[in-house]
């Protein structure tokens, strides 16, 4: 009974010592910079009392070599535990900014890999809040060793949990890999910024001046880099965002999605839909006009939305089931694939496949971006990147040809023999190797230039060119789409091909992974 005692003591000691770490003091310097505490972060995630810390007092490691000052503290700067997020079992760690900067030393980095090792083992998404200063100078290579255990840790889980970084403070250096490598990157404007060289390298090595956010801030990222998927205003905001978008998602690889309550008031005939695309075909329109059409009301949550926003990608439900929706969006570019579109509409659509989310396409594209600087960045292999994440994905795949499906864009937006599992065209589809105006200057070449009047002879061969060719007719007799279809009933034939779907199965021969081209 009084060893009980004894120990019992050193219990509520322990606790005591804990409490004081997490100090007013300390809660006050992190709010004097706009963020808030590792606590405050894991409070706001988890549902009300249901976070259960793991390795709370563990303490750091000692260092190799008297070069600063290791701190004492319980936990090494970093929380770690579970807890639910709308009711589903979440890991998460947080980075306490206010211990040592949130640096990573080998305990720290050991608490990460343990609930990364259980998040797998378990099939629970991983959430990291990410606040540190990066590899802990002090310990030297052992803290180098603790991010290569985490990234390998975040490489063995990809495809088979979700795992999401929110960046609330630094992420500098080597350590920018960690988030980089999960699948979707949240950051905070103007309190969190992600660079591998910070502006101090900038400047010796480029005289360059900048400043942190100019460098690698939440709008940089999300708009230039494509690095951050979801910016936000503040720390509660990026929180309460990230737990909407969770809801979207399957717990795991094995697992379908949740499936919610539909208020039914988007209606499954939808008139609406007719007056979306302009009659003049020069004109633009925005696809989201569309996407809020069919899919369940309010359920529609913007992927990427301000990079490459010629692209629009993004979650939404039908039906109270999520679907992933990639569409052209002639508003920008005229909807144009380029560079940076490739590229995030390939990483949304191979993320939809291995998490059991199936694709809806609204296509409107003209073709690829022409031009020096496409061609010589790499439009080819960037281009090929969607073309492989759509033959590759094995998801349910609809598309819905809405206006221009021209040459090789028809063939990467999902088409059919690209593996495509039902594809409907709006009577105002255009699709042909290329638009109007293209194929007469190539074709009628020598008559536009023989021509006295070739402003006239060409209008004149554009609209017969448009009668004839560049409609939705030609593919439906030929069967290269399957329907033709009233815009009104988009959402219903959606929902029953979905529904068609339900038990799609598709063999694809063994082998150890394809080579996706980078
Ligand atoms: C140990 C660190 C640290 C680090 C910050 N601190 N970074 N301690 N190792 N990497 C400590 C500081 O000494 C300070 O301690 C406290 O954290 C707060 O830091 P400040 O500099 O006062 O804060 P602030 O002015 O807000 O600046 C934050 C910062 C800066 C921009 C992050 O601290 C910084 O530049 N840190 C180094 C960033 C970096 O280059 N990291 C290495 C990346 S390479 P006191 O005791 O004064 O409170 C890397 C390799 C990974 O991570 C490899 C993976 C492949």
């Amino acid at each position: 009974m009084d060893l009980l005692g004894k120990h019992y003591k050193a219990f509520t000691e322990r606790q005591e010592a804990i409490k004081k770490q997490y100090s007013p003091e300390q809660a006050a310097k992190q709010h004097s910079k706009g963020k808030l505490t590792a606590w405050e972060r894991i409070d706001l995630l988890f549902d009300s009392g249901t976070f259960e810390e793991i390795d709370a007092f563990v303490t750091p490691a000692g260092q190799p070599v008297e070069f600063g000052k290791v701190e004492k503290s319980f936990g090494d700067g970093v929380i770690v535990g579970h807890g639910k997020v709308n009711g589903r079992l979440v890991f998460a760690y947080a980075q306490d900014f206010t211990i040592m900067g949130g640096s990573l030393g080998i305990v720290h980095a050991k608490k990460i890999a343990k609930i990364q090792e259980m998040a797998l083992k378990m099939g629970s998404p991983i959430i990291g809040l990410i606040d540190s200063g990066g590899a802990r100078i002090q310990e030297g290579v052992a803290s180098l060793s603790g991010y290569a255990t985490i990234f390998q840790n975040i490489i063995h889980s990809s495809g088979i949990i979700p795992q999401i970084s929110v960046i609330m403070g630094p992420a500098a250096g080597g350590a920018v890999y960690s988030p980089a490598l999960t699948d979707f990157v949240f950051m905070t404007n103007h309190t969190s910024y992600m660079f591998v060289t910070g502006p101090n390298v900038v400047k010796e090595v480029l005289n360059e001046e900048v400043t942190f956010d100019q460098l690698g801030g939440a709008e940089v990222h999300a708009r230039s880099s494509g690095v951050a998927h979801m910016i936000y205003d503040d720390e509660e905001n990026t929180i309460l965002a990230l737990k909407k978008f969770l809801s979207y998602l399957p717990s795991n690889n094995v697992e379908n999605p949740p499936v919610v309550a539909d208020d039914g008031t988007i209606p499954d005939i939808n008139p609406k839909l007719r007056d979306i695309i302009p009659d003049d075909p020069y004109k633009a329109y925005d696809v989201k006009d569309v996407i809020t059409q069919i899919v369940d009301r309010n359920s529609f949550l913007e992927i990427s939305e301000l990079f490459a926003p010629s692209l629009v990608t993004g979650f939404a439900r039908l039906k109270g089931k999520t679907i992933g929706v990639v569409a052209n969006q002639p508003k920008v570019l005229a909807g144009v694939l380029d560079i940076n579109s490739s590229t995030k509409g390939a990483r949304f659509i191979r993320f939809c496949d291995a998490f059991n989310i199936p694709l809806l396409t609204l296509e409107d594209v003209p073709g690829f971006l022409p031009g020096v600087d496409q061609e010589h960045s790499g439009i080819i292999r960037h281009g090929a990147k969607m073309l492989f994440a759509y033959s590759e994905a094995t998801v349910p795949k609809i598309t819905v040809i809405l206006r221009k499906a021209y040459g090789g864009a028809f063939i990467v937006m999902n088409s059919k023999n690209l593996g495509g599992d039902f594809s409907f065209a709006w009577p105002t589809a255009e699709i042909a190797v290329m638009g109007p105006d293209g194929a007469v200057a190539i074709l009628y070449r020598r008559e536009l230039a023989n021509s006295k009047n070739p402003d006239e002879l060409k209008k004149e061969l554009v609209k017969k060119y448009r009668d004839k060719v560049a409609n939705p007719f030609i593919a439906d007799e030929s069967g290269y789409i399957d329907e033709v279809i009233d815009p009104a009933v988009t959402r219903k034939k959606i929902a029953s091909a979905l529904s068609a779907l339900n038990n799609k199965w598709v063999k694809v021969p063994s082998r150890k992974h394809g080579n996706m081209p980078l």
